[in-house]
This record gives structure tokens, sequence and C-alpha cells, in this order.
């Protein structure tokens, strides 16, 4: 069975979408705004020859023709970091403030983590879990790289996280980015559909819902859920959910997002907050 043929009855323009899943991904890097405005990073690659596009809908963001964006020295030097062009989106969504404290629930290689603390402008206590220790490493290399210094580092499954040992005992917003079919990311991995099963999909989405019932729990009485990234991360019954302000129980009920943004609403503006 080819993973994508589930789509059909969920996207509006078939022959669309599967054009778009056989064009390749774009190389970008996400200017790290903790080390460097964006037009100073335009300069360097302008004195560097390196070849770049600015992103239309978002400052921060280069299109890389030439590819290879790690081995530029603004990227060696921490003032970018190569994201996907749609990953960008969660920690917009998620909106943390400075001060504030975060979970990033499944955090590893720091992609999102890091955009996260940018957002905090380096304040307040970000927390980032990854059960996959192989994996943090690389997310703590990034942390060094981009010098993000208001980062915990935690290596624990998700779904029966604690808080023992914080001076906190409920996270301001959580950025729950689950591990999932990896049915979405074949347009960076030709090979991501040879060895997708029905089985793992299933197993996964139980995961996802662990984590995701955990995160509603570390987390005060409103809350509002973003499945984002849709359009790079195809799970379940995900890409036809509206997004909503959920109470926990029936988030808890629900089905479950692969890539969702959970964060507190306070009472005032828990009506008006529509992503
Ligand atoms: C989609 S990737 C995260 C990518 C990351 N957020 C980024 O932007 O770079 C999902 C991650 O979930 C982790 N993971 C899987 N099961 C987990 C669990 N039960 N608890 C915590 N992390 C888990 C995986 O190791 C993987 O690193």
């Amino acid at each position: 069975m080819n993973p994508l043929d589930r789509y059909a009855d969920l996207v509006d323009d078939e022959a669309a979408f599967r054009a778009a899943c056989d064009r390749p991904l774009p190389q970008v890097v996400r200017v790290n705004t903790l080390a460097a405005e964006a037009d100073r990073v335009a300069a360097a690659f302008d004195e560097a020859d390196v070849e770049y596009e600015r992103v239309a809908w978002h400052d921060g963001l280069f299109r890389m023709p030439g590819g290879s964006p790690g081995t530029t020295w603004p990227y060696f030097h921490g003032w970018v970091h190569g994201q996907e062009e749609v990953s960008a989106l969660p920690a917009l969504a998620l909106d943390p403030a400075p001060g504030e404290t975060v979970w990033d629930a499944c955090a590893a290689p720091g992609s999102k983590t890091s955009h996260v603390a940018a957002r905090m402008d380096d304040r307040g206590t970000l927390v980032a879990n990854d059960s996959n220790l192989g994996r943090l490493s690389a997310l703590r290399h990034n942390a060094e790289r981009l010098g993000l210094t208001n980062l915990v580092v935690t290596n624990r499954d998700a779904r029966n996280y604690s808080l023992r040992g914080f001076e906190f005992d409920a996270f301001d917003r959580v950025l729950v980015d689950a591990p999932c079919s990896c049915e979405g990311t074949i347009r960076k991995n030709p090979d991501a559909h040879e060895t997708w099963s029905l089985d793992h999909v299933n197993e996964i989405s139980g995961v996802q819902r662990g984590v995701l019932r955990r995160a509603v729990q570390a987390m005060p009485i409103l809350f509002h859920v973003v499945p984002s990234d849709v359009v790079n991360t195809f799970a379940l019954p995900l890409t036809r959910w509206p997004s909503a302000t959920w109470s926990a129980p029936s988030i808890a009920r629900s089905g479950v997002a692969a890539e969702t943004v959970v964060s507190r609403i306070p009472a005032s503006r828990a009506r008006s907050r529509v992503w």
C-alpha cells in the first residue's frame, strides 16, 4: 500500500498533493536572533558570495538554492540554523514570552527548541526533553552553537514526565512535536515510505496520545491546541482537525495530532484566539 493513497479523501486536490510530495524540499536556514539580525546575515552571505533567497512570509528565513548551508561561516558562528520552512511555524504559534516556563516534550535535535528559546529572548526556563539520548547529543551541540542559556535538557519518556526537581509545578506552554509516521518526510527522504506500515502508525499514535495527555496535565486549566505543520507531517486524523480551545478531558478522549502546540490561554483571551 502506498501511504499517500490514504490522503485521497482528505485533500482537496489529490494531483496537486502528489505533485507537491514529489518536489524536493528546498534547503532553508533560520536566523538565530539571539546572535544576529537577518540583514546582518544577508550581508555576511553577500560578502561570502553565498547564494540565498529571502522568504517572503518570514523575515528570518533564507532559502539556499546552492545547498550546504552548514558549510558557511554564519552557520559555524551560530547565526543561522538549518531548518525546514514549515518547521518555523510551531514556535510562532506557541508564542512564548521571555520569562515563561516552557516544555518542549519531544525536542531533539532541537530545531524548534532553539527557535522557541530565541522567541523567549533566552530568558525564563525552557525544558527540552527527548527519550532518545543519541538525538539529545545533537540537540546539545545545536544549543551550544546557537548560544542558548535558558535551557534545561532532560532524557525521559514524556508520557510520564515528572516535574519533581523543578521549582514550578506547571508549564506556561508546551510544544509537542511528537514522533510520527514520517509519511510527510517523503520530500526530504525518498526512502521514507519503504519502512512504512499501518502497525507502526497505530503504535506511534498511541505514543502521541500519551505525550499529548501528559502535556495537558502539565498545564493549567485552559488549553489551545493547534495542529501545525500539517503539510509536512501527515498523521492520522490530524489534517481535518479544526484548531480549538479544549478542556483537558476532551483532549484525552480525542485522536492525536502529530505535531501540536498546546498553550495556556488567559481566560480573557480564550474566546478570541483563533489560529
Ligand atoms: C519529530 S521528532 C522531534 C523534532 C524536534 N522537535 C525538532 O524540531 O528538532 C520526534 C522526537 O520524539 C522523540 N520521542 C519519541 N518517543 C518519545 C517519548 N515517549 N518521549 C519523549 N520523546 C519521544 C524522538 O526521539 C524524536 O526525537
